[in-house]
């Protein structure tokens, strides 16, 4: 399977109106991110969920995104200014083969959307994710369905197992194939 990454400019198109009427990042992320509390956003973009994820942590809370891509980055970096956000936002570029980050165990929720399937050793990022998280930290993995097949998803699923998570719920997702998960 190709790991192709999603080019920058194919991700200005990510946050559009019509894009909103099926994937509402608040009402996605309320259920999962409450005020104070510290946050990852993986593959993070332009900052499509990152920027609600702020506004739900609130100004006690944080939100580390995480890229490959610095023109990503730099144009959430301008979004959440221009927001008034910036000040809870962590701006972080990994590399394609690590998230790069302390495995500090600090974090309460973490946030991977339509970009697994670009990492090619997704063990090793479930890995890593769980590393990051509280102990009862959860996981939302969330995949396209355009790009993924329900068997390469369930392979992702099991890998999150093996990494030491638990399957806590499927949520629906529209156009995607999601698990929400707990680490064990
Ligand atoms: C399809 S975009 C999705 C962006 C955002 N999550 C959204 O839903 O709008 C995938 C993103 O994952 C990033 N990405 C790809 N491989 C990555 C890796 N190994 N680590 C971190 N980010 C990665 C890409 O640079 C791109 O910004």
């Amino acid at each position: 399977m190709a790991h192709l990454v999603c080019p920058w400019w194919l991700c200005h198109s990510f946050d559009n109106p019509l894009r909103r009427l099926f994937h509402d990042p608040e009402g996605l992320l309320a259920p999962h991110v409450k005020a104070g509390m510290q946050v990852l956003d993986i593959g993070c973009g332009m900052g499509y969920f990152t920027l609600a994820m702020a506004r739900l942590a609130g100004s006690d809370g944080r939100v580390v995104a995480v890229d490959l891509q610095e023109r990503m980055l730099a144009a959430l970096g301008k979004r959440a200014r221009k927001a008034g956000v910036d000040g809870r936002i962590v701006l972080h570029r990994c590399r394609p083969d690590t998230l790069g980050l302390n495995p500090e165990a600090e974090t309460d929720f973490a946030l991977a959307f339509w970009m697994a399937h670009e990492v090619p050793d997704q063990p090793r990022l479930f890995r890593e994710i769980r590393g990051l998280l509280k102990p009862g930290g959860r996981f939302l993995l969330v995949e396209p369905k355009l790009h993924v097949t329900l068997g390469t998803f369930e392979g992702m699923a099991a890998a999150c197992l093996e990494a030491g998570f638990r399957i806590l719920e499927r949520p629906a997702v529209s156009l995607s194939r999601a698990v929400l998960l707990e680490k064990g």
